[in-house]
C-alpha cells in the first residue's frame, strides 16, 4: 500500500476544506463524525491560542498539545515534524521569542500554503515552513534544540528512519517532545489492515514499548511515554464505525488500548574524552 501518497492526498483535501471556509476534520471518518472526534477535539486552551489565526485552529489535526508539555526556552530552535496548518509552529515561535526560530516541515503543498498564510496573518518572522518528508529532514546535523510533532510519526511507514533523522538534526542534549497515538498491547489485525484508519492516525500507531525501543535504537536516552487521553470503547466506536469493522466483535480488544501520549526523549549531551581526543556521543563511553 502506498501510505505516503494516500496521506498526502487526505491532508491536501483537509487543507483545501479549511481554505474554502470549512473545518479540516480528522482523518478518515471525518464527515460522519462531524469533526468532533475524540482524538482531535479540545486540545488547546483559549488562553494560549488568543492571537493564533482562526484558520490555523480550524486546520488543527493533532492528538495532543506538544508545546504545552515541552520545555521551550527563549532563543531555541524548534522543529515541528508534519506541521500541517502550523498551529504548533506558531505557538512555539511565541515561546522561543524573536531570538529563537520555529521550523515547520510538511510534505503536502496545500498544508504548506495554508501554514504560510497563517504565518502571514499571525505576523511572525521567526518561523519558516519547509517542504519535505520527515524521513529525510532537510536540515543539517546538530542544528535543532527541540523536536515537536503532533500526530504525524504514527502516519509514517518507516518510523525507524524518522527517529534516526530526528536524532541526527538534534543538537547534543536536544529534546524530542512529541504527541502521538500509541497502543497498549496488541491491536486486532483488521484495524491494522485499514488504510483509512492508518490515515486517521490509528492503524499506524506504535505499541508504547516498541516506541521506546525504536527511540533507543536511534540513540536516544531518558525516554518517557505519558498518556494524555486514553480512549474508551465508545471513543473507539467513533473511529472504527464506517470503516467496515464490526466494532462490537472487537470491542474487548480495543477498550482502553488506544491512547494519545506525550513522548519525551533526549539526545545524549557531548562528553569530552580527552584521552580519545573526541567529543561525540558515540565515542565517549
Ligand atoms: C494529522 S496531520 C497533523 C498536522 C499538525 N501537526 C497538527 O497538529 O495540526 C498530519 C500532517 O503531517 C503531514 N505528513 C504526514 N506524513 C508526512 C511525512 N512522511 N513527511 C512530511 N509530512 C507528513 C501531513 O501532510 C499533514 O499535514
Amino acid at each position: 500500500m502506498n501510505v505516503k501518497e494516500t496521506v498526502r492526498e487526505k491532508y491536501g483535501a483537509a487543507a483545501r476544506r479549511v481554505k474554502s471556509g470549512g473545518s479540516s476534520c480528522c482523518g478518515s471518518a471525518a464527515s460522519s463524525r462531524g469533526c468532533a472526534d475524540p482524538i482531535t477535539s479540545n486540545l488547546y486552551d483559549a488562553n494560549e491560542t488568543g492571537n493564533i489565526p482562526e484558520e490555523a485552529l480550524l486546520a488543527s489535526l493533532g492528538c495532543g498539545n506538544p508545546t504545552a508539555l515541552a520545555n521551550l526556552n527563549p532563543g531555541e530552535t524548534v522543529l515541528d515534524l508534519g506541521s500541517g496548518g502550523g498551529i504548533d509552529v506558531l505557538l512555539s515561535a511565541k515561546r522561543v521569542g524573536p531570538g529563537g526560530k520555529a521550523y515547520g516541515l510538511d510534505m503536502t503543498d496545500e498544508m504548506l500554503a495554508l501554514a504560510r498564510e497563517n504565518q502571514r496573518k499571525a505576523g511572525v518572522d521567526n518561523v519558516e515552513f519547509l517542504k519535505g518528508e520527515i524521513e529525510n529532514i532537510p536540515l543539517p546535523d546538530n542544528s535543532v534544540d527541540v523536536i515537536i510533532s503532533n500526530c504525524v510519526i504514527n502516519l509514517s511507514g518507516d518510523k525507524d528512519r524518522v527517529l534516526s533523522e530526528a536524532f541526527r538534526v538534534l543538537k547534543p542534549g536536544g529534546r524530542f517532545a512529541v504527541s502521538d497515538v500509541v497502543v497498549r498491547g496488541e491491536v486486532p489485525a483488521e484495524v491494522r489492515r485499514s488504510m483509512e484508519l492508518w490515515v486517521g492516525c490509528i492503524a499506524g500507531a506504535m505499541e508504547e514499548y516498541e516506541y521506546v525501543r525504536k527511540l533507543a535504537k536511534a540513540g536516544f536516552v531518558s525516554m518517557d511515554v505519558e498518556p494524555t487521553r486514553v480512549y474508551s470503547i465508545d471513543d473507539a466506536r467513533q473511529f472504527l464505525t464506517g470503516e467496515g469493522i464490526d466494532v462490537d466483535a472487537i470491542a474487548p480488544q480495543v477498550e482502553g488500548k488506544f491512547m494519545s501520549a506525550f513522548i519525551r526523549a533526549e539526545k545524549p549531551a557531548l562528553r569530552i574524552n580527552a584521552s580519545k581526543g573526541c567529543c561525540s556521543p558515540a565515542c565517549c563511553h
